[in-house]
C-alpha cells in the first residue's frame, strides 16, 4: 500500500517510464496503448522478428516522415538492445510493427491514443488493407542495452509508471522471460518491508515513517531494473 501510494506520487512529480514489450506473446504490442506525458520515457523491448516504427494515423503500416524507428530485429542486437524514446508532446503517437504482415494482423499501438474518433480499434482497423513499408534506417530514439537503461531508470529522475509491471499487478511478466529469482525481488522486498520496520522495536515512530516509504521506493526501483534485465 505504502509502496503503491509513494510509486504515484513519484510520477506525478518527475517523468516516468513505459515498458512496452513488443511480441512477448504473438503479435501485440503490450501494453497497446500508453498514456503518457511530456517528458516522459518509452522503452520498447523486443522479441524475436519484432520492431517499432512510427506511423500517420491515416498510413498506419507506412514509416511516417521524420518518425521513430528501432531498426529491424537483427538491427537490436537481436533483441538485447531496446529502443527508447522520448515523449515531447502529448498528441497521438501511432506505431506498428514492420515484420512481415504483422501490422495487418493488429500489431499495432499508440500513445496518447484518443478513446473516440481516431481510436486505437479504428488504427488496427484501417492498418488491416495496407501494404507495410519498412524505414531504411534506425532513426527517431536510441538503442540502449540493459546497463544503459538501468542507470537511466536509476539516475534520470525516472519512476515506474502505473502500466510496469511494479506499480500494476495484473499485468506482471509472465514467468518464462524473467529469471524467477529477480521476478519475486520485488513483491518479496515490498511486502518484507513493513514487518521489518514494525519489528524493530528501537525505531521512532518518525523513523518508520521515513524509512518504510524510502525502503519501498528503493525496493521498487530495483525490482523495476531487475524487471527489465
Ligand atoms: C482494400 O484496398 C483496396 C485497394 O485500395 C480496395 O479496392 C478495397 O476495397 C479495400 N478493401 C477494404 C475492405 O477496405
Ligand atoms: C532523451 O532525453 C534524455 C534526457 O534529456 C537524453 O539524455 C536522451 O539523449 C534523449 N533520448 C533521445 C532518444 O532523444
Amino acid at each position: 500500500m505504502r509502496t503503491v501510494a509513494i510509486l504515484s506520487l513519484a510520477a506525478s512529480a518527475f517523468a516516468a517510464t513505459h515498458v512496452v514489450e513488443v511480441g512477448e506473446s504473438g503479435l501485440h504490442f503490450e501494453p497497446q496503448t500508453v498514456p503518457a506525458d511530456e517528458g516522459d520515457t518509452v522503452i520498447f523491448k523486443f522479441y524475436p522478428q519484432h520492431d517499432v516504427a512510427q506511423a500517420a494515423f491515416n498510413a498506419p503500416c507506412v514509416g511516417s516522415n521524420g518518425g521513430f524507428y528501432s531498426g529491424p530485429f537483427t538491427g537490436t542486437d537481436n533483441g538485447k538492445k531496446k529502443f527508447v524514446y522520448n515523449v515531447t508532446s502529448t498528441s497521438p503517437i501511432w506505431f506498428y510493427c514492420t515484420t512481415g504482415k504483422h501490422c495487418q494482423q493488429g500489431m499495432v499501438g499508440a500513445i496518447n491514443a484518443p478513446t473516440s474518433g481516431n481510436t486505437i480499434e479504428a488504427f488496427a482497423e484501417a492498418a488491416k488493407n495496407t501494404t507495410t513499408e519498412r524505414p531504411s534506417a534506425m532513426s527517431g530514439g536510441e538503442l540502449e542495452d540493459d546497463q544503459q537503461i538501468a542507470s537511466l531508470t536509476a539516475s534520470g529522475g525516472g519512476s515506474a509508471s502505473t502500466n510496469s509491471p511494479t506499480a500494476s499487478g495484473s499485468s506482471a511478466p509472465s514467468g518464462s522471460s524473467t529469471p524467477s529469482g529477480t521476478s519475486a525481488s520485488t513483491t518479496e522486498a515490498s511486502s518484507s518491508t513493513p514487518t521489518g520496520s514494525s519489528a524493530s522495536p528501537s525505531s521512532s515512530g518518525v523513523a518508520d515513517a521515513i524509512s518504510a516509504p524510502v525502503t519501498g521506493v528503493l525496493a521498487a526501483v530495483l525490482g523495476f531494473a531487475a524487471w527489465l534485465l
